[in-house]
């Protein structure tokens, strides 16, 4: 007979921060904000419920730190002080059901439009991002840079203030940051462009405007690319550069993950993620991460079962497991996982409805609910 994959839910601490378990909810856009990324109560309610499921870290959807950073409709907003009280109202539903809630801090750069973003999208250089981006962005002036790397540290004080556990920077999929990091967006000649320490600049220098804007005893973790998967993108090898620098720093945890929306089949969301030989797809990139680094790392990408996810965790492959879209389809899914003996893996199929359901209003798993 099978044994209970304990290690799964062995009690953790991250800067003192401490954790039920080693299972993430990754950050997801839940798309249930208002116009202007004010949080709804179906958002709280959301929270609750995914606190309640028994995931030991919640990762709130991207927050952009400022308007001209906004991705996609219904986003959170970090970027105003007069959303303080349906933010604490948010926090405080996750830690009445004994969760913890970290802010994922986050600028669209490119990856974004003008009816969202309000004017011309910036980003490092006015390279356009993905194909279903056509938009050619401007390219940010120092005072930009200085400006956005000011919203980020205000936003991290803004999600202390609110009751946040921890913020996690957003360093992957093709946004702000990754923009950065990569040569395929960032064409830039002077400081913040041309060799790895100058495309890493922007990324280091928010970590410590944040940091300074938090306080030493308070975790900021970052969402890493561990490759754009893209013939002129940031690779492996200089990934991990990026890592062991953030690592030097003080970072709290590093969880990888992969590839862009102009990644072809290799994009963050993987679909059809059916058998156990797919999963865990960001595996190879998180395992040369955690042996380069001392701080925890963090797994995202194609993880369904229990039995997987727990040999990660033996073999010393990373130290956390997060998840997206099974937690979707099943928010109680931790609680299953911890109550059973044998249990099963989720069945979520990666068909990436949902989020067709976030793009409507309301994160959900549509095969689920019969939509
Ligand atoms: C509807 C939806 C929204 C997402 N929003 C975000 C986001 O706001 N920030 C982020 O870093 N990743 C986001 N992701 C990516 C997930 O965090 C995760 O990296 C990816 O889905 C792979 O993990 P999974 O196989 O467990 O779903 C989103 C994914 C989905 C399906």
């Amino acid at each position: 007979m099978k044994k209970k994959p304990s290690v799964l839910f062995e009690p953790t601490r991250i800067r003192g921060l401490e954790l039920n378990n080693r299972l993430v909810r990754s950050a997801t856009w839940e798309g249930m904000c208002d116009a202007e990324g004010r949080p709804t109560p179906a958002l709280r309610d959301y929270y609750r419920d995914l606190a309640e499921g028994g995931v030991g870290l919640i990762i709130s959807g991207f927050a952009f730190v400022a308007v001209e950073g906004k991705p996609l409709p219904g986003a959170l907003g970090l970027h105003r002080d007069d959303f303080a009280q349906d933010l604490r109202a948010l926090t405080t539903a996750v830690h009445q059901a004994g969760g913890v809630l970290c802010a994922q801090l986050a600028h669209a750069g490119g990856q974004t439009r003008p009816a969202l973003c309000g004017g011309t999208p910036l980003a490092p250089s006015a390279v356009a991002a993905a194909q279903y981006q056509p938009e050619t962005p401007a390219a940010m002036s120092g005072a930009d840079i200085q400006r956005t790397i000011a919203a980020f540290a205000d936003a991290a004080r803004r999600a202390r203030e609110c009751g946040f556990d921890a913020v996690q920077l957003h360093a992957a999929h093709g946004y702000l940051i990754n923009q950065f990091l990569s040569p395929h967006t960032n064409r830039r000649d002077d400081g913040y462009g041309g060799r790895l320490d100058n495309r890493a600049r922007f990324l280091l220098s928010t970590y410590r405007a944040v940091r300074a804007a938090v306080g030493d005893d308070y975790p900021i973790l970052v969402k890493l690319t561990g490759s754009d998967h893209l013939p002129e993108g940031l690779g492996e090898k200089e990934a991990v550069r990026v890592a062991q620098a953030l690592d030097a720093l003080g970072i709290d945890a590093i969880e990888v993950s992969s590839g862009t929306p102009a990644s072809g089949k290799l994009t963050p969301l993987r679909r059809n993620i059916l058998a156990p030989d797919q999963e865990a797809y960001n595996l190879s990139q998180a395992r040369d991460i955690k042996a380069a680094v001392r701080c925890p790392v963090m797994v995202v990408g194609g993880i369904r079962g229990p039995d997987r996810a727990a040999a990660i965790l033996r073999d010393g492959d990373a130290d956390y497991l997060c998840l997206s879209r099974p937690l979707i389809r099943e928010p109680g899914l931790p609680r299953r996982w911890r109550a059973t003996d044998n249990p099963v893996a989720s069945d979520c199929t990666s068909c990436n409805r949902c989020f067709k359901a976030a793009l409507k209003g309301r994160l959900e798993c549509l095969k689920a609910n019969g939509a």
